[in-house]
């Protein structure tokens, strides 16, 4: 496996596979790679002749009062995970690199980033969307794999790609989740062993809410109310929200008619989760 940081080369050892059409697919990270990783670049295997697995902490998606300094950066465990799931190239640009002095560009999805994880980290989605963009400039890949996990990330990033014109197929890969059912996340590290057990409440608060709608409630409030319901027996977690959403357009649904996604961020202690279902409404006969 090569590690490459510099985003020139990176580029060169795209285009020269390009030209002999070679497919790439890329696994964008920020590196602590985990299970969930490890799927998408399984996943990503399946689907290209070379892949490209970026290892890049974005300062740009980074709140100053969030966890830019010390978020987890083990990253001879990640090189090895790569090496041993075949990965061609590890992309690991120096943050001077992505963001050279007189950099001055942001890409910014005004409508997608407005609510939910926009609304508690303002500037998070335009640093994520920036980033991203430069990546497959820099990378130039056919394919592109994401995580369901971040659900507003992946509806953000394929619009861009559209908007971009960027030709590039997103996949999105369903979330890779712990046995007792928590998400997998780098920042699962941070939970002490009492909140590691809490954690799965917020799991448990979405099954609740698809359990209502699979029972026939439309009502998007009465669904959000059960979620909450389970949420609320665990006193250690605070609610930043939870949500029922049209897929796409991650509006708030009033009824819930078609297809619907769940959404939840909680906090324990200093520690933020995010998580996310996408439920399909019971079956209908079509005459
Ligand atoms: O999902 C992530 O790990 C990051 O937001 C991404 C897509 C690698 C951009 O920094």
């Amino acid at each position: 496996m090569k590690i490459i940081r510099s985003p020139q080369a990176m580029t060169a050892w795209s285009e020269n596979l390009r030209r002999q059409g070679v497919t790439i697919g890329f696994v964008p990270t920020m590196g602590a790679l985990h299970d969930g990783h490890r799927e998408l670049i399984r996943a990503a295997r399946l689907r290209c002749d070379a892949l490209v697995v970026s290892i890049f902490v974005n300062p740009t998606q980074f709140g100053p009062q969030e966890d830019l300094a010390k978020y987890p950066r083990p990253i001879s465990r990640d090189r090895a995970l790569c090496r041993k799931e075949g990965v061609d190239v590890c992309f690991e640009p120096t943050a001077e690199a992505m963001y050279p002095n007189g950099f001055q560009t942001m890409v910014t999805l005004p409508t997608i980033a407005r609510r939910w994880e926009g609304e508690i980290r303002p500037h998070h989605f335009s640093g994520v969307a920036t980033v991203v963009t430069k990546l497959c400039g820099i990378v130039r890949p056919q394919v592109a794999l994401f995580g369901q996990k971040d659900f507003q990330q992946s509806v953000l990033v394929r619009q861009l790609v559209k908007d971009l014109n960027l030709s590039i197929e997103v996949v999105v890969h369903p979330t890779v989740r712990e046995a007792d059912g928590l998400a997998m996340s780098s920042r699962n590290v941070y939970l002490s062993q009492e909140d590691r057990k809490r954690a799965v409440t917020l799991y448990k608060s979405l099954r609740a809410g698809a359990e209502v709608i699979r029972r026939g409630v439309t009502d998007g409030k009465a669904v959000q109310s059960a979620m909450a319901y389970v949420l609320k027996k665990e006193p250690a977690m605070t609610i930043d929200y939870l949500a029922v959403c049209d897929p796409s357009t991650l509006e708030p649904l009033c009824d819930v008619t078609s297809r619907v996604v769940l959404l939840g961020a909680v906090r324990i202690g200093s520690v933020r989760l995010i998580d996310n279902l996408l439920v399909a409404l019971p079956r209908r006969s079509f005459k």
